[in-house]
């Protein structure tokens, strides 16, 4: 069992997939390594490369503003993303990527435990959830596997991009608050 120190020290030397090529820093996640809820998205932006910050951009922000509406904080929870090295220009990652990537998620999970995920967007919940899934469809709905709830809901970008999606979004931000005090309810 590694530590989470030494999984992120081995994804800052990773060369595993080419995106290692054009990225300034890797972006490993960062928050509470207890986190109750993990926050996932597809791949570090322009900002998140030149900083080695998950989601720090605009789309950050409107992440930010989310989690504090629901009266948390950005330290109480984790942010990370699916694959760790920004894909050029914003492209969406590639399948051989994510597969490259992949164990170092699954390590993050293994090790901070989280009782609640939240997949942003199309790519995270494609590849956390379900490859058929439509976010549209099936935003706010939830999962449970492997005794982690899973919620999937718009990427904060989309939301940025389209207006209308914004309500959804915070309804499925008050979803999430409310598993997380039904969960700690019943831990009591
Ligand atoms: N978009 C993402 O999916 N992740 C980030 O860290 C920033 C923007
Ligand atoms: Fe390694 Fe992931 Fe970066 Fe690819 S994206 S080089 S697998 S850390």
């Amino acid at each position: 069992m590694y530590t989470l120190e030494e999984v992120k020290a081995f994804a800052y030397g990773c060369k595993k997939c080419k995106l290692h090529k054009e990225r300034t820093k890797v972006v490993f996640g960062q928050g509470n390594a207890h986190a109750e809820i993990m926050f996932i998205g597809e791949g570090p932006g322009q900002q998140e490369d030149q900083k080695g910050i998950a989601f720090i951009g605009p789309a950050g922000q409107l992440l930010t503003k989310a989690i504090e509406g629901i009266n948390m904080t950005r330290d109480e929870v984790y942010i990370g993303n699916i694959v760790k090295c920004r894909p050029p220009n914003n492209r969406n990652p590639m399948d051989d990527e994510m597969e490259k990537c992949l164990p170092y998620l699954r390590w993050q999970v293994k090790l901070i435990r989280p009782k609640i995920m939240v997949c942003l967007g199309s790519v995270a919940s494609k590849k956390i959830i379900d490859s058929n899934i439509s976010i549209t469809r099936e935003r706010g709905k939830w999962h449970y596997k492997k005794g982690i709830w899973i919620l999937p809901t718009y990427h904060p970008s989309a939301v940025l991009r389209d207006v209308l999606k914004k309500r959804f979004f915070w309804e499925d931000f008050k979803e999430i608050k409310m598993k997380y005090d039904a969960i700690k309810e019943d831990k009591k």
